[in-house]
């Protein structure tokens, strides 16, 4: 036996998975009807537009880093662990608490986890896939054992509540995991993708370094989030259905194999056109957007605790997530829970 292999013998690669999940969800709910005083819509054009019946938006004395640090703290419980033994938190959102520092070291500080190394990452509704497979990383190669992962947004700030086009559509919420070595199943495969040309079609104009806070972009509005929504809608459709395709190849998998889908909550025509382009049952396909809308970074982590807690993912299923978002970056994942 060569050095090496005794080597590989005594440290047998490490396979990730998710150990603990947890969600925070913000008490206000904001109805389609509420949305009827507020903006020229009605709840009809909504429900059949987007599936979207109501969404949750968060308290005035909350933000982003609150949200976070609430879903975390169930998720540690879940996996039963002690804040000291976080070794990396990875925060995914797209409305952090302040442009700088990140959100991550903010949500360190408020649950005491002083042995964690920080950062955030920004990429948008697929936050969650994209930092599933960073921590996934960190886990095999060995460099961490317990990898916090957050999936947060406080969107409801970020938006031009007079734009009937997109106020309608998003709403606030957290969801965390921790990722750890597993023994049984762990994550199977994953796929991430990218067009910085179409970055565009989703953005907040202002605030950076190209369009600085001044009273011209306050005045134009430039700081809240702007949306081509169709373009938006198929890029969506396509990418997502392509990378469900690479990551079930990638995965040595066929649709037949995956016992529950869980797609970034959207729009549910988006997610109706991907099930048909796939070939999916629908029956296999969860979905949460009607009560929540569009929570972009949290929206698939806050689908998966539910469609855990629910049942429809049990001990030994292969689930499959994919999103996509402003960017555009889009990812996909298969787990065996
Ligand atoms: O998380 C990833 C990023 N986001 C998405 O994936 C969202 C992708 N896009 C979408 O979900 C859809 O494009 C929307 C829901 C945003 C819009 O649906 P649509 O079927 O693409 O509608 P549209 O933008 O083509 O607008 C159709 C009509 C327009 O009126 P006219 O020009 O036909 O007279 C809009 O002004 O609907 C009007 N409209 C509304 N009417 C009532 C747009 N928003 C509203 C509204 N209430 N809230």
């Amino acid at each position: 036996m060569t050095a090496k292999s005794k080597i590989a013998k005594k440290n047998p690669k490490k396979v990730a998975g998710i150990i603990g999940l947890g969600i925070y969800l913000p008490k206000k709910v904001l109805t389609n009807s509420d949305l009827e005083k507020m903006v020229d819509t009605s709840d009809e054009w909504i429900r059949t537009r987007t599936g979207i019946s109501e969404r949750r938006i968060a308290d005035e004395k909350e933000v982003t880093s609150d949200l976070a640090a609430n879903a975390a703290r169930m998720a540690l419980r879940d996996a039963k662990l002690e804040v000291e033994d976080v070794e990396l938190i990875i925060v995914a959102t797209i409305s952090p608490d302040v442009p700088f520092p990140a959100t991550s070291c903010i949500v360190q500080a408020k649950l005491g986890a002083k042995n964690a190394a920080c950062f955030d990452i920004n990429a948008a509704c697929s936050g969650f896939i994209h930092e599933l497979t960073i921590a996934q990383q960190f886990v095999e190669s060995g460099m961490y054992k317990n990898v916090l992962v957050i999936g947060v947004e406080l969107l409801s700030r970020f938006i031009d509540w007079k734009d009937r086009s997109t106020c309608v559509l998003f709403g606030d919420g957290a969801g965390a995991a921790v990722v750890a070595p597993v023994t049984t199943g762990g994550i199977i495969a994953s796929y991430l993708g990218a067009d910085g040309t179409k970055s565009g079609l989703l953005i907040c104009p202002a605030g950076g370094s190209l369009h600085p806070a001044s009273h011209k972009t306050v005045t134009e509005g430039l700081h809240f989030l702007k949306m081509q929504g169709n373009d938006v809608f198929k890029n969506a459709v396509r990418v997502m259905t392509g990378a469900t395709a690479k990551v079930l190849q990638k995965a040595g998998l066929t649709t037949k194999d995956i016992d529950c889908v869980i797609p970034h909550q959207a729009n549910i025509r988006i997610i109706e056109a991907i099930v048909e382009r796939v070939g999916i049952p629908s029956e296999k396909v969860f979905v949460n957007v009607d009560r929540y809308g569009n929570m972009s970074a949290a929206s698939a982590i806050v689908a998966l605790y539910e469609a855990v807690k629910e049942g429809r993912v049990k001990k030994g299923d292969k689930v499959l997530l994919v999103a996509f978002g402003s960017g555009l970056v889009w990812g996909s994942c298969v787990i065996e829970w």
